[in-house]
């Protein structure tokens, strides 16, 4: 059975979702933040961002604003960061977890900002772009958002990359493809596309680095993973009957044993205006 293949994401309308699953997916992502494997991708991203006091950021597409709050510690005194999502929700959640920096709070589009030309000294923009719908048109919008000489720092997954050892190879091919298969094309991909993007807008100073996340269990490797959480529903698996659960038991045998591994590349790809 071929799966069916969406055309749009969860995230890229967070707001038609039922109440409680906006909560799972808004604890998925604090649980995302706290994970030392996404902590290693955002300390790259910083060092390429640069963030430092009196300097007024963006954090496009900024989820439950962990991030954003991070960014206002770092450009106070005097700076400011604008918390941009397209959710109310997610919008809702960031707001209940503000901790007194200086964030203004909007919802908005990335791909058309009602935002001034040139007004922010640099742009984060975490794994947005694979849900938007064209990743070009959004880069665009930050890059006009962006003065002369500041930074664009994007990150965002590439799901080709994900390999796993430990399990059995035949089966960890089926579920890989069945998910690819599940994937817009936009996601399989979008990680290692963001360098070729930025030199298309002909920026400078481009840095480009794949961060290979690590898990070497499968409780660490089902907070990104989530074809390796038991708690992701087994409606949203749509796979042939028995075969979650024959991997289930693969990934929970590999785990007794010590031997399992999964492996995730988040790509981190910056440049100058
Ligand atoms: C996977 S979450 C990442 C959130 C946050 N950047 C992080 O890393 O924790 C994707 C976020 O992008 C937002 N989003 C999706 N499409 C968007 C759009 N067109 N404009 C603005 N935000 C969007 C979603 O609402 C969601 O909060």
């Amino acid at each position: 059975m071929e799966p069916a293949q969406l055309d749009r994401t969860p995230f890229a309308d967070l707001d038609s979702m039922p109440p409680e699953m906006i909560a799972m997916l808004v604890a998925a992502l604090e649980a995302m933040s706290r994970h030392p494997e996404i902590r290693r991708v955002r300390d790259t991203a910083w060092r390429e961002l640069r963030p430092a006091p009196g300097q007024r950021l963006l954090d496009a597409g900024c989820g439950a604003g962990d991030v954003s709050r991070a960014l206002a510690a770092a450009v106070a005194p005097g700076g400011e960061v604008v918390a941009l999502d397209h959710s109310s929700a997610t919008l809702a959640a960031a707001r209940k977890r503000h901790d007194g920096g200086e964030i203004r709070y909007v919802t908005g589009d990335v791909s058309a900002l009602d935002l001034a030309d040139d007004s922010f000294d640099g742009v984060w923009c975490e794994r947005v772009l694979q849900h938007v719908d064209d990743a070009d048109v959004a880069i665009g919008e930050l890059i006009r958002v962006t003065r002369p000489g500041g930074r664009v720092c994007l990150l965002d997954t590439d799901w080709g990359s994900l390999a796993f050892d430990g399990v059995d190879t035949a089966l960890a091919q089926t579920i890989v493809e069945h998910m690819h298969g599940r994937l817009t094309p936009r996601q399989v991909d979008m990680g290692r596309t963001l360098r070729r993007r930025l030199v298309g807008y002909g920026l400078h100073d481009i840095s480009a680095t794949p961060v290979t996340c690590y898990f070497p269990d499968p409780a660490s490797a089902a907070v990104v993973l989530p074809m390796v959480n038991p708690q992701v529903p087994q409606e949203s698996w749509m796979t042939p009957d028995g075969l979650r659960e024959r991997w289930f038991d693969q990934v929970d045998r590999a785990g007794e044993d010590g031997d399992f591994l999964a492996v995730l590349t988040i790509w981190v790809v910056a440049a100058t205006v």
